[in-house]
């Protein structure tokens, strides 16, 4: 052991986790944080974890120097270390090796009179999200983010893989885009200016000049609403296509949402089952999606309440509140497409049904297991009047609309497209109680911290 913080520990070849069962029988470095670390007499079993995973090291007294031992006897959780030891095969541990310890340096040590404050005993959540910052260093979290980041990338690669453009809406926006009750209002420069909602009035106009466009950022909602589905700042991606009605975005949605899936099965099982993912039912998960009407959707919410299973009788013409689309989505092992909502809940940029002006030719996806709505849709307005109308109806500022106008003045097309919030998405896939833990620092009604 060395006590320069420089020295390399030996020249063993340095090895991640994840990847350790290439190594067996040879000598490997690791660097990582003590997980955790179990004494029994002349033998210490530290877990180390790096990241990529975790491996129980075995430290055996009187195979190692006394600075090694002394170096692991007490060490506290989550101390940074240098660990090197030989790669052993064992069926019993966990990931299907163990280290046997040669050599440690420890980096930094927690003071033991200020330990770690996340043991592995069971937290409350509040006392959880304090310590997001390092709470993201927990197995179960860790594989989570793990989970999001392969979500991202499926995302990518499905788009791009059908011709899609990748292209970057702005985040400070002179008007609502979603409703004027949800803004979050910026000073710009003495002017009135707002957190963007949603990257699609922008991308409305990229996908008229490169026909296939997407987008994927931060958006933001002054949500007053204090549920398990909503965040303040979420990530939306947002698919935007020139010369697609609703029946075109419904069919990207149902492959896209697929893709997806099958993507996490594919790649991330072992995460799935750190976190105890029943994936039989992501195994359902594959086209044809049913498809219902708005009022289809509402006479079996009528039946419900007639049976007894839903308490609230829902009105027709209102939006779906929680448990409404948890009892829909309950009827189906997949996700459910609900189309043709009354045009008055939606946003006033969604064209309407040629066949009942009153309803728009929109879509929301409601995911399985009462996760609710993961995306929303629709083919948009392509006449000048009528969206300068809807404009001046919702009282919304013209003059930051002109633009959008324009798009129906310059070559207007049918075009439509959808957002799905992957916060959502992947409380979903992940089969978790809260969209919170979906994000690294997820931002709630009131918390800003840390
Ligand atoms: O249904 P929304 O409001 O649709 C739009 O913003 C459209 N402009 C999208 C488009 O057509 N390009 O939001 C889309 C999705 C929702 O289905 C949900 O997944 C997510 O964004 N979302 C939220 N996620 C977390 N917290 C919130 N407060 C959310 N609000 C919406
Ligand atoms: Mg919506």
């Amino acid at each position: 052991m060395s006590s320069d913080p420089e020295a390399v520990v030996n020249t063993a070849p340095l090895a991640t986790i994840r990847e350790i069962g290439r190594y067996e029988g040879q000598t490997v470095t690791i660097r990582g944080w003590l997980y955790n670390l179990r004494e029994s007499g002349k033998l210490l079993f530290p877990q180390l974890r790096d990241g990529s995973g975790v491996v129980q090291g075995v430290v055996v007294k009187k195979q190692v120097a006394p600075e090694v031992w002394d170096a692991f006897k007490g060490l506290t959780q989550e101390s940074s270390l240098i660990v090197t030891g030989s790669v052993r095969a064992d069926q019993r541990a966990p990931g299907g090796y163990e280290l046997d310890v040669t050599d440690a340096r420890v980096v930094q040590k927690v003071p033991e009179d200020e330990p770690y404050p996340i043991s592995l005993k069971e937290h409350g959540v509040d006392f959880l999200m304090e310590h997001r910052h390092l709470w993201v260093r927990s197995l179960r979290q860790a594989a989570i983010l793990r989970i999001r980041s392969e979500i991202e990338k499926a995302m990518h690669d499905f788009f791009d893989e059908r011709g899609f453009t990748r292209t970057d809406p702005p985040i400070l926006t002179p008007a609502a885009c979603e409703g004027t009750t949800t803004l979050f209002p910026v000073d710009y420069f003495e002017e009135q200016a707002f957190l963007t909602q949603s990257g699609q009035l922008y991308i409305e106009a990229t996908a008229m000049a490169l026909g296939r466009v997407y987008s994927f950022g931060p958006t933001f909602r002054a949500e007053k609403s204090k549920t398990r589905r909503h965040l303040t700042e979420f990530w939306m991606v947002e698919p935007e296509v020139a010369y697609a009605t609703l029946d075109d975005v419904m069919e990207l949605a149902e492959a896209f949402i697929s893709f997806i899936v099958a993507r996490v099965l594919e790649r991330r099982r072992p995460e799935l089952e750190t976190i105890g993912r029943d994936v039989s039912r992501l195994e359902a998960i594959k086209p044809p999606f049913p498809r219902l009407r708005y009022d289809e959707a509402v006479a079996m919410l009528n039946d419900a309440h007639a049976k007894g299973e839903l308490e609230n009788k829902f009105e027709y013409g209102g939006d779906f509140g929680s448990p409404d689309e948890t009892y829909i989505s309950s009827q189906f092992d997949r996700p459910v497409m609900v189309h043709r909502y009354p045009a008055a809940v939606k946003a006033f940029y969604m064209e309407p049904d040629p066949h009942d002006p009153r309803l728009a030719l929109c879509v929301d996806v409601l995911a399985p297991e009462g996760y609710g709505e993961v995306i929303g849709g629709s083919q948009r307005i392509g006449d000048y009047q009528l969206l300068l109308d809807r404009i001046r109806r919702q009282g919304l500022p013209e003059e930051a609309f002109k633009w959008y106008l324009d798009l129906r003045k310059y070559g207007g097309v049918p075009h439509a497209g959808f957002g799905m919030g992957i916060e959502r998405a992947v409380a979903w896939i992940c089969g978790l109680e809260h969209v919170r833990e979906t994000i690294p620092f997820a931002r709630t009604l009131h918390r800003l911290y840390p």
